[in-house]
């Protein structure tokens, strides 16, 4: 079956917001197969952000992904790499769908679109490389 890395950024542990997000991936089927709180290191983010390297957003995205601990997740279900995205909604707080993570727990700071609380992996090729990243004993 289908896998997915999910990480409740920090930003949303902060919120208190890391059952509400279990909860969602749950209600609708998935199961979870791992979780684990995590403080993110330079080097990790270095690797799962690497498609970004080089992006004005790029140091902001690491600095806010090193300031607190993240909520890792690995869930499985058919159609689960998708799926999570759009439970997850657009990148964009603002412009997310009302029912969907983003568009009803996230807003606009600013111009600090990075605090959209959650982050789905956006292909299989992306999932394994990321949950061996998060996940190197699973
Ligand atoms: P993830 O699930 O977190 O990967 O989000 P995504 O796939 O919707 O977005 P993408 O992979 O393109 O970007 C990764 C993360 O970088 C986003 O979730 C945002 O946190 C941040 N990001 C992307 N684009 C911008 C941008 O234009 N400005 C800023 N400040 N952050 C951005
Ligand atoms: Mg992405």
């Amino acid at each position: 079956v289908e896998r997915t890395l999910v990480l409740v950024k920090p930003d949303g542990v902060r919120r208190g917001l890391s059952g509400e997000v279990l909860r969602r991936i749950e209600a609708k089927g998935y199961s979870l197969v791992a979780v684990e709180l995590k403080q993110a290191t330079t080097e990790l983010l270095a690797a799962h952000y690497a498609e970004h390297e080089g992006k004005p957003f790029y140091q902001p995205l690491v600095d806010f992904m090193l300031s607190g601990p993240a909520l890792a997740v690995v869930a499985e279900g058919q159609g689960v790499i998708p799926g999570f995205r759009s439970l997850a909604g657009a990148t964009n707080p603002t412009e997310a769908a009302p029912g969907t993570i983003r568009g009803d727990l996230g807003r606009d700071w600013g111009l600090k679109v990075q605090q959209n609380l959650v982050h789905g992996s956006d292909s299989p090729e992306s999932a394994a490389r990321e949950i061996g990243l998060w996940f190197p004993n699973l």
